[in-house]
């Protein structure tokens, strides 16, 4: 039996610098005295980022209560269900920890067993009673664990980040590896407080507004409700975001209209800076040419479109807000590909699917004209994210390929849940041409058709 349990493998950090500790203890002690009632703004940016890889979030460091060889954390889920289809149900692993069957005197009946083990629940299949399981083995004894008190009884007293990342992932909290190329979101980040561990992201709630969540998670495994606050509008579905991009704050003055047309339009011009970054990398990375030349040209586009939605912000009172992007480094081919499947095959492609809904029904005609020509461009531009998914793929690992496709998927459950709630008034939204909520959840069940 090997001994890689209770803190083996937890990490050992190196003493932190004495300010930013502060910071930290600052942060915990507001959020503290917060608990789950509405917040007051506390910033989590001086948390620590939660430890990830591919394909294995949480779990990773958990220090169980017993000696185990292998445990992992599974969902079952009904994923987008496809016009005139049932739902799918599928399985996918949330994390894991230790080798399977690294013990077992017969490792074939072991390995049977484990696979028997992590299959879709029958409630999930009869009832669409879906939800989290967990599976561990000890030598050749292979447990299946549907209840939360089982998950705390192999975990013991919740004394690691990854236990009490472990609980909050079976609870459904929002559990997101820091972002490789959006600034607005952190990732799920923690702060330990006592016995108490605290957890918050923030991230762009997409369609809806950029949002903070926060939760905490006790030594005996009780958790508190997730707390949400709004931080701002959501600059997602409009064009690529760069990374780095710095978010703004329309005037109220300006009014709905015109505050919503000065965000599209700063989002356009920030598109500027995607596509030119884009088609650098493209370059750096020997991609076809006609793909490095549909960048530079789709950059172009922006421009164009960034001054049409210029004027039309300033027809309605709003104001021109300057693009600030921090540093853009110097990324792998992986964090391009992460970065294209999600702001260009996922918003990108849904951004075009709504300018054409606004081209043919804004009831304001000048709007109407302007949508016609972006509605065009924009194709073009989702056309060309998804021929770079295409390149970029084979060259990508396995473990790679398969944490985009979870991104991807991700991505579009969070767009089907936040198209389901308008975004501007219903008069507002019928001059603009948005679709209703009913018709942009269609919107998204149809890219979610050609996406997964
Ligand atoms: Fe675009
Ligand atoms: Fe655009």
């Amino acid at each position: 039996m090997t001994q890689r349990y209770r803190y083996l493998s937890a990490s050992i950090r190196p003493p932190q610098p004495v300010g930013q500790t502060l910071r930290k203890l600052a942060g915990w002690a507001i959020a503290s005295s917060l608990g789950a009632a509405h917040g007051c703004g506390t910033s989590i940016e001086d948390w620590t980022p939660i430890e990830c890889d591919p394909g294995s979030n949480v779990l990773r460091n958990a220090a169980f209560a017993r000696p185990v060889d292998f445990f992992a954390l599974y969902k079952d889920y009904n994923s987008i269900p496809l016009p005139g289809d049932t739902r799918v149900i599928d399985v996918y692993e949330v994390g894991h920890w230790g080798e399977p069957c690294a013990d077992a005197s017969d490792p074939t009946a072991c390995a049977d067993a484990l696979e028997a083990a992590s299959q879709v629940r029958d409630a999930c299949r009869t009832n669409m009673q879906c939800g989290p399981f967990a599976v561990a083995n000890v030598d050749d004894e292979v447990s299946r664990i549907e209840k939360r008190e089982e998950l705390l009884a192999w975990l013991g007293p919740i004394d690691t980040p990854d236990d009490a990342l472990t609980v909050s992932a079976w609870d459904g909290k929002t559990i997101q590896c820091p972002p490789t190329y959006a600034s607005k979101e952190t990732g799920t980040r923690f702060i330990r407080a006592g016995d108490q561990y605290l957890f918050g992201i923030e991230y762009d709630n997409c369609g809806v507004n950029l949002q903070r969540e926060r939760w905490s998670v006790n030594r005996d495994g009780t958790a508190t409700a997730t707390n949400i606050e709004v931080l701002g509008p959501s600059g997602c579905a409009v064009g690529r975001r760069p990374e780095g991009l710095r978010a703004i704050e329309p005037h109220c003055a300006a009014g709905t209209l015109g505050r919503y047309f000065a965000q599209i339009a700063h989002l356009e011009a920030a598109s500027v800076f995607a596509f030119e970054r884009l088609a650098r990398e493209l370059t750096r990375f020997a991609a076809p040419q006609h793909l490095i030349a549909r960048a530079a040209e789709s950059a172009l586009d922006e421009v164009r479109h960034a001054r049409l939605m210029h004027v039309v912000a300033q027809r309605f009172g709003g104001e021109r807000h300057q693009v600030e992007v921090g540093p853009l480094p110097t990324r792998s081919l992986y964090a391009i590909a992460y970065e294209n499947a999600i702001e260009g095959c996922i918003h990108e492609t849904f951004g075009a699917l709504v300018a054409h809904h606004q081209a043919a029904c804004a009831t304001d005609p000048e709007l109407r004209a302007v949508m016609q020509q972006i509605a065009r461009d924009e194709t073009r531009h989702a056309e060309l994210s998804w021929h770079i998914a295409s390149w970029v793929s084979g060259q990508l690992s396995s473990p790679q390929r398969a944490a985009i496709r979870l991104a991807q998927r991700d991505a579009l459950l969070a767009l089907e849940r936040t198209q389901a709630q308008p975004q501007l008034p219903p008069s507002a939204a019928s001059l603009v041409g948005l679709p209703s909520p009913s018709v942009a959840s269609g919107l998204v069940r149809q890219l979610a058709r050609i996406a997964v």
